[in-house]
C-alpha cells in the first residue's frame, strides 16, 4: 500500500496541467453503452476509477482500446480511449465490481435503455453519508421501468422500451440528472426533467450525447427536455477539464504562497470557488492558457463558505477549502448541505493542530500561525487532498496513509505538485 511523505513550507511556483474531469469521465465511459457504434473519448485523466470502470464496462461486453503514446506527449497528456458496445454480453453488473465505486451504478440507465433489463449491484464508493440511490429508481420508473430489489440488487425491466415522461427531482442530483438523461435518450417520446443539475459534467455529457444523435434541450439550466431517439450512432468528444482538481492546486498554491499556472483550466467552470479563493487573499488571473494563482505577500483571510448545486460552491471543495483556512488569520464558517456526514478530514487535519469545532453542518475554524506535519489517514477522495494541503504549509514531515483514495480522482498528484517545487514524494510499502 503506498504512501505520500510531504515536507511542508516550500512556495509553489510553475506550471500544473489540468487533467480531464474525472466526473465527466465516468458518465461519458458510461454512455458508450447506449450504442452499437464506437465512442472515442479524448483527454481521459489516468485514475483509478477510470480504469475500474474500464474494467466494469469490459464485463458488460463493452471492447475497448487505448491509443498508445504519441511521440512528444507530455507524461500528463490524457489518454484517448475507443470504447465498442456493439454486444452487450450481461446486463449484470455484479457487487465485486460496482461495490468500490458509485457511479457506476449508472450503468443501469443505459442497459435498461438499450438491452430493456439491468441487474445492478447496490453502489459503495466514498463513505460520505448514506448516498441513496432513491432518486435515481425514481426516475427510471418514471420512465416506465419496473423496479425490484432483491439481496442486494437492483433490477430494472422495461420490455417493451422506456417511455418518455415528467421527472420531478425533489432534491438536485448529479447522479439522478445523468441517469434520467442517459435513459431518456431511448424512451419513445418526450421527456423533461425539472431541478436537473446544472453541473458542467452533465453538460458535458449531453453534448456528448447530442454528437451520437440525441436530441436534447437546456442541458445546464435546471429544465432539461428531451425527445427520445431509436438508435443513437457513434461520436468522439474530449472531456472537459477537472473543475475539482483545479480547485484544489489552486487552494495549495493560496495556502503556500507562490505563482502557479493551471494550465488548460476554465474558470468559468469553478467560479464560485475561485471567488472564495481570491476572497482568502489569492489574485485569480484567468486567460487563454488557464488559470494562474498568485499570493506573494500577506496571510490568509478568513472567508466563509456554504456548499450548493452548482453553480455554488461544490461540496467536493470543502474539505480542501477547510486546509486553507486552518492557517487564516481568524475565524471561519464552512457550512456543508449537500452531504450529511462530509467532516471526517476534520479530525485528521485536528493532528496537524488546526482548531476545528462542528456544529452540524458547520465546521468553525479557528485559523492558527503555524500547523506540524503528522501521520494521517486519507478517509475519502476529496478529504485526503485537504491532507495535503494541510501538509504542504506544515512545519517538518507529514505521511498520508491510504493514498489510494486520492489515486482514485488526482493524476500524477505528486509529480504534478514537485514540479512546482513541493517536497513531495510516494513510497511504496509493497503488500
Ligand atoms: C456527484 C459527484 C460527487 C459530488 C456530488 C455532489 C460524480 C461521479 N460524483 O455524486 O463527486 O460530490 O455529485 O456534487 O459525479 N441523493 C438522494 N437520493 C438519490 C441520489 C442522491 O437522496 O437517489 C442525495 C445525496 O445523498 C446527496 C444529494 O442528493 O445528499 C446529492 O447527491 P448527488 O448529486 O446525487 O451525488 P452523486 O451524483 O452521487
Amino acid at each position: 500500500m503506498d504512501r505520500i511523505r510531504i515536507v511542508g513550507g516550500p512556495q509553489l511556483t510553475g506550471v500544473i496541467p489540468i487533467s480531464g474531469a474525472k466526473n465527466a469521465a465516468l458518465p461519458l465511459m458510461i454512455a458508450s453503452l447506449l450504442t452499437d457504434a464506437t465512442l472515442t473519448l479524448e483527454n481521459l485523466p489516468r485514475l483509478a476509477d477510470v480504469n475500474q470502470l474500464l474494467r466494469i464496462l469490459g464485463n458488460q461486453g463493452v471492447d475497448y482500446r487505448i491509443d498508445g503514446k504519441r511521440p512528444g506527449d507530455s507524461p500528463t497528456a490524457g489518454q484517448t480511449v475507443h470504447l465498442d458496445a456493439r454486444r452487450i454480453v450481461d446486463t449484470t453488473a455484479p457487487y465485486e465490481l460496482v461495490s468500490r465505486m458509485r457511479a457506476s451504478f449508472w450503468v443501469i440507465a443505459p442497459l435498461l435503455a438499450r438491452m430493456g433489463e439491468a441487474k445492478v449491484s447496490l453502489p459503495g464508493g466514498c463513505a460520505i453519508g448514506t448516498r441513496p440511490v432513491d432518486l435515481l429508481l425514481m426516475a427510471l420508473e418514471r420512465l416506465g421501468a419496473s423496479i425490484e430489489i432483491e439481496a442486494g440488487y437492483v433490477i430494472a425491466r422495461a420490455p417493451q422500451g422506456l417511455r418518455g415522461n415528467e421527472i420531478d427531482f425533489p432534491k438536485v442530483t448529479v447522479g439522478g440528472t445523468h441517469t434520467a438523461l442517459m435513459a431518456a435518450t431511448l424512451a419513445k417520446g418526450h421527456t423533461l426533467i425539472r431541478n436537473a443539475a446544472r453541473e458542467p459534467e452533465i453538460v458535458d455529457l449531453a453534448d456528448c450525447l447530442i454528437k451520437m444523435g440525441a436530441k436534447i434541450k437546456g442541458a445546464g439550466t435546471s429544465e432539461i427536455e428531451v425527445e427520445g431517439v431509436s438508435r443513437l450512432g457513434g461520436a468522439r468528444h474530449a472531456v472537459l477539464p477537472d473543475r475539482i482538481e483545479t480547485g484544489t492546486y489552486a487552494m495549495c498554491v493560496a495556502m503556500t504562497g507562490g505563482d502557479v499556472m493551471l494550465q488548460g483550466a476554465r474558470a468559468d467552470l469553478l467560479q464560485s470557488a475561485l471567488d472564495a479563493i481570491s476572497a482568502s487573499g489569492a489574485q485569480i488571473i484567468s486567460n487563454d492558457e488557464g488559470i494562474r494563482v498568485v499570493r506573494k505577500s500577506g496571510g490568509i483571510v478568513p472567508v466563509d463558505v456554504t456548499t450548493e448545486p452548482y453553480p455554488g460552491f461544490p461540496t467536493d471543495l470543502q474539505a480542501q477549502f477547510m486546509g486553507l483556512m486552518t492557517m487564516a488569520g481568524g475565524e471561519s464558517r464552512i457550512r456543508e448541505t449537500i452531504f450529511e456526514n462530509r467532516f471526517m478530514h476534520v479530525q485528521e487535519l485536528a493532528r496537524f493542530g488546526a482548531k476545528i469545532r462542528l456544529d452540524n453542518d458547520m465546521a468553525i475554524v479557528t485559523g492558527v500561525r503555524t500547523l506540524k506535519g503528522a501521520p494521517v489517514m486519507a478517509t475519502d477522495l476529496r478529504a485526503s487532498a485537504s491532507l495535503v494541503v494541510a501538509a504542504l504549509a506544515a512545519e517538518g514531515e507529514t505521511i498520508v496513509n491510504r493514498v489510494y483514495h486520492l489515486d482514485r480522482g488526482f493524476e500524477h498528484l505528486e509529480q504534478k505538485l514537485a514540479a512546482c517545487g513541493a517536497i513531495v514524494e510516494r513510497q511504496s510499502l509493497g503488500g
